[in-house]
């Protein structure tokens, strides 16, 4: 039987090893996101969240347990296989927004369409409607250091929905930001899980990113401590 899951994660644990120590950065941990859903993964520096996204979004293998993507076992896959589930099924948006400097934001926003196959023509469309979604179609000649924090952001955000992902992952999306831009932030993000059915997954210690998930999950020392449904969400 398929899942109603859009992402679910069983037991996962990642060691990671440096020289003759280990690092259990996760140590058994079940995540699991339904299609549309907003889930917010709460937790202290060095917990293990970001660690949790990399592999919820096929950048590294778990050590151990099982993540299914749409209902595609990743364990499954070869690594070509991986980057192909990464970009069609998934956009990323991180703390340091890792635009390429040298680029306008256009092509920014409209290089991960290319590398997907489309070409520069369609690609650029696409890329200007992405600016547009996000309220930057006045700055799409702008390179990043012509922009703003809260822009760059914008700008990393419309690159992660370019090629129409069905999952959002942001690691520390605010973490970079006053706290004025990082709800903006936070609000686009939420709009664009709602408006778009995209699931979202936050990876924060930013409280408000809890006040705005559907479902607020808390790690601690690589484990899930506790689990909280918004009151009103669903
Ligand atoms: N590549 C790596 N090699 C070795 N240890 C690592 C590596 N990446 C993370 N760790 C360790 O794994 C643990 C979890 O790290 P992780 O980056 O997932 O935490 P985090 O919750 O994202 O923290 P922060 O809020 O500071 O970003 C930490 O103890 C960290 O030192
Ligand atoms: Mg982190």
């Amino acid at each position: 039987m398929s899942s109603k899951y859009l992402v679910e994660a069983n037991g996962l644990k990642k060691v990671y090893k440096l020289g003759k120590t280990e690092v259990h950065a996760l140590r058994g941990v079940d995540l699991k996101a339904s299609p549309g859903e907003f889930v917010a993964v709460m937790g202290v520096s060095g917990s293990g969240k970001s660690t949790l996204l990399h592999l919820l979004g096929a950048l590294d293998r778990p050590t151990e347990g099982s993540i299914k993507i749409d209902g595609v076992d990743l364990s499954t896959l070869k690594d070509s296989q991986l980057a192909d589930i990464r970009s069609k099924k998934i956009g990323f948006v991180f703390q340091f927004f890792n635009l390429l400097t040298r680029l306008t934001a256009l092509r920014n926003v409209q290089l991960p369409l290319e590398i997907a196959g489309a070409s520069a023509k369609e690609a650029q469309k696409r890329a200007l409607e992405m600016l547009k979604l996000v309220g930057l179609e006045d700055r799409a000649s702008h390179r990043p250091t012509e922009l703003s924090g809260g822009e760059q952001q914008r700008v990393a955000v419309a690159r992660a929905l370019i090629n129409n992902p069905k999952i959002l992952l942001a690691d520390e999306p605010t973490g970079n930001l006053d706290t004025k831009t990082g709800l903006e932030i936070l609000q686009l993000l939420k709009q664009i899980n709602k408006e778009k059915s995209k699931t979202l997954i936050i990876v924060s210690h930013d409280l408000r990113v809890a006040e705005l998930a559907d479902r607020t999950v808390n790690l601690r020392d690589g484990v899930v401590v506790g689990e909280k449904a918004r009151k009103g969400a669903g």
